[in-house]
C-alpha cells in the first residue's frame, strides 16, 4: 500500500482593513474588500499534514491530538473543491495517480493555545487547502487557491501569502473573481513589528458570522462604512504599505478598528466585542502617540478583546516600556521592558 504525503504551515493574518459582511454566505462572499498583515511563520501558524491512500475508508481530521468531525458544509466544500481540481489534472494527464477519488487523513495542529481567543480559523482552513493542493500538485496559483480557502473561512484567504495581503471583494455571482492578492512581501518592510495583548482567552460570544448577518440587516452606518468608507480606505492603505509609510499606515488601521466596532455597536441588537480593557488599550496607544509627538503603535481589534498592536521595529523597547508600566502586573511580561524613564507619563 502506498500512501502520499504533503505538510504546510499557513501563519495567522490579522486584518487592518476589516472584512466584515457577507453578500453570500454560502460562497463567503463580502461586501467589502479587505487587507491584512499575515504574521511570521514561527509566531502563530496551523501546521497541516495530511495523506492519501487506495486503502484509506474515510476522510478523518485530527485537530491539536483530537479526532474532528469534517462534517460542515465549509470544510466538505473546500474538499469537494480540491478533489474537483484534483481530477481535471489527472483527465489531462493519463500517468497521474487517481487520488481524487481516495480518502484523506488529515492531521492539523496550532502552535498557539486554540482557547486563547486569536483567530484559528483562517490558518487552519489556509493550511489544510494549501497542504492538500499540494499533495495534489495543482498548478493553480495562491490566488486561486485562495478563493478555495475562502469557503472555508473568508478571512483564511488572506493567509495563503505572507506579507501584506489584500482580498479583493470581486463583483461576480459566482465568486471567481473573489480573492486574496501580495500588496507586498514581508521583505519590503521588515521594521514591522506586531504584538498581541491577550484580553480574554474565553470563547467570544457572538461568532463573526452571526455578528456579520446582524450588522449587515440592521446597521445603518454599516451602509455608510462599505459604500463611502472601505473603498477609499482600501486604495489608501495599500499605498500607506507600499510607501511604507507608518503614520498613515498606523491612522488607517486604528481608524478602521474603530469604524469596524462602531458598525458592531450599531447593530441592533448591539454587539460588543471590546470590553473596559481593550477600550484602555485604545487610550494608551493614543496616549503615546501623542506623548512622543509620533506614531509609534497603532492597535487594532478584531471579534474579540484581544488587542493586536502594530509598531517599527527601531520603537519597540520604548514602546513596550510603556505597556509595561500600565499592564505589567498581568501573566506574560517579562521585566526587560521596564528600564525606560516613565517618570513623564506617571499620570496615566
Ligand atoms: O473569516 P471570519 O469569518 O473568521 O471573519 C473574520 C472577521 C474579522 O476577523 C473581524 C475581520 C477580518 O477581516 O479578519
Amino acid at each position: 500500500m502506498t500512501i502520499y504525503t504533503a505538510s504546510t504551515t499557513a501563519p495567522v493574518n490579522i486584518a487592518t482593513l476589516k472584512y466584515w459582511g457577507k453578500r453570500d454566505k454560502k460562497l463567503n462572499l463580502p461586501t467589502n474588500s479587505s487587507i491584512s498583515v499575515t504574521l511570521a511563520q514561527d509566531d502563530l501558524r496551523t501546521l497541516t499534514s495530511v495523506a492519501t491512500s487506495e486503502s484509506f475508508s474515510e476522510d478523518q481530521l485530527w485537530l491539536n491530538g483530537k479526532l474532528e468531525s469534517l462534517e460542515s458544509e465549509r470544510t466538505q466544500n473546500c474538499l469537494q473543491d480540491l478533489r474537483d481540481l484534483r481530477s481535471k489534472l489527472e483527465l489531462s494527464d493519463k500517468n497521474a495517480i487517481p487520488m481524487s477519488k481516495w480518502k484523506l487523513h488529515i492531521v492539523s495542529e496550532n502552535n498557539f493555545p486554540t482557547a486563547a481567543g486569536l483567530a484559528s480559523s483562517a490558518a487552519g482552513f489556509a493550511a489544510l487547502v494549501a497542504a492538500i493542493a499540494k499533495l495534489y500538485e495543482l498548478p493553480e496559483s495562491a490566488s486561486e487557491i485562495s478563493k478555495i480557502a475562502r469557503k472555508g473561512s473568508g478571512s483564511a484567504c488572506r493567509s495563503l501569502f505572507g506579507g501584506y495581503v489584500a482580498w479583493e471583494m470581486g463583483t461576480k455571482a459566482d465568486g471567481s473573481d473573489s480573492k486574496a492578492v501580495e500588496v507586498a512581501s514581508r521583505e519590503h518592510w521588515p521594521e514591522m513589528k506586531a504584538a498581541i495583548l491577550v484580553v480574554s482567552d474565553a470563547k467570544k460570544d457572538t461568532p463573526s458570522t452571526s455578528g456579520m448577518q446582524l450588522t449587515v440587516a440592521t446597521s445603518d452606518l454599516f451602509q455608510e462604512r462599505i459604500q463611502n468608507v472601505v473603498p477609499k480606505r482600501f486604495e489608501q492603505m495599500k499605498q500607506a504599505i507600499v510607501s511604507r509609510d507608518f503614520p498613515l499606515f498606523a491612522e488607517l488601521t486604528m481608524r478602521d478598528s474603530n469604524s469596524f466596532h462602531a458598525t458592531c455597536l450599531d447593530s441592533y441588537p448591539p454587539i460588543f466585542y471590546m470590553n473596559d480593557t481593550s477600550r484602555q488599550i485604545v487610550k494608551l496607544c493614543h496616549q503615546i502617540n501623542a506623548f512622543f509627538n509620533e506614531t509609534v503603535v497603532a492597535y487594532t481589534f478584531d471579534a474579540g478583546p484581544n488587542a493586536v498592536l502594530y509598531y517599527l521595529q527601531h520603537n519597540e523597547t520604548k514602546l513596550m516600556a510603556f505597556i509595561y508600566q500600565v499592564f505589567g502586573q498581568n501573566q506574560g511580561w517579562e521585566l526587560k521592558f521596564s528600564a525606560q524613564d516613565l517618570s513623564a507619563f506617571k499620570d496615566y
